[in-house]
């Protein structure tokens, strides 16, 4: 379904730093794969080029056939928005959006109607246990409930690959565990691929192939 061949990424041209150096990698349905590393190894920056979000230097990134960066920016939205959902480990939720309407806006760009929008995004929050949430604005909700929104964000339109960066980061150990319920649940049910980043070694156990990086390559 995903596959990297031979990527690379380079940043900057003085001070060179190359977090990415040769990577291969392949993800089928189904797949449930974390990956660890040291800070600054490179695992930001593998899983945002193989969400589409990062052009690698060199190399080539496949989803389904198709060669994700010859795509137009619209082409590639959509394939963005429709099949592939992202957990940034910073959130990237917008401020002026309510926790709902958030969580409704990867819907609204598919052309899901309203009502059933916000049934969705209540739903998707009450599994993250935000339901007394919904109103509230970013700027008025605790790192880890940000984080649990950013999750619920990237799983309301029920994506075929999951791509989680850090998603527990701020998270105690019962929501952690529950989130990663969750995620669990969703792969079982609907054989939905995970790709999901983690310093914890109890969550790297939840994925049935375990990627190391190192230096920016995969182990
Ligand atoms: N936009 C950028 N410009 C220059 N260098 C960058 C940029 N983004 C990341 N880097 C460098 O690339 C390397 C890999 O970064 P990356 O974010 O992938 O690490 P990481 O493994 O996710 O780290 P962490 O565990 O701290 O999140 C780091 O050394 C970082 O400083
Ligand atoms: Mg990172």
């Amino acid at each position: 379904m995903l596959d990297l061949v031979d990527v690379s990424v380079e940043y900057g041209k003085h001070n060179k730093v190359i977090p990415l150096t040769n990577v291969n990698f392949h993800l089928e349905p189904g797949d449930f794969v974390t990956i660890t590393g040291r800070s600054g190894s490179g695992k930001t920056t593998f899983v945002q080029v193989c969400g589409g979000l990062l052009t690698p230097t060199t190399g080539r990134v496949m989803f389904r056939n198709t060669e994700l960066h010859k795509l137009n920016d619209t082409e590639l939205s959509r394939i963005r928005n429709t099949s592939i959902g992202f957990v940034f480990q910073s959130f990237n939720l917008v401020d002026y959006l309510t926790a709902a309407e958030n969580v409704s806006l990867p819907l609204v760009f598919s052309n899901t109607p309203p009502s059933e929008r916000s049934e969705r995004a209540a739903r998707m929050l009450n599994a993250m246990g935000l339901s007394s949430r919904t109103d509230h604005y970013p700027g008025e909700l605790s790192g880890g409930e940000r984080q649990r929104v950013a999750i619920a964000r990237a799983l309301v339109t029920e994506p075929d690959i999951i791509i989680a960066d850090e998603p527990t980061g701020n998270l105690d150990f019962e929501t952690s565990r529950t989130v990663m319920e969750i995620f669990s649940e969703i792969h079982r049910q609907r054989r939905t691929a995970i790709l999901l980043v983690t310093h914890n070694p109890w969550i790297a156990d939840f994925g049935e192939q375990k990627i190391h990086i190192i230096e920016g390559t995969l182990h």
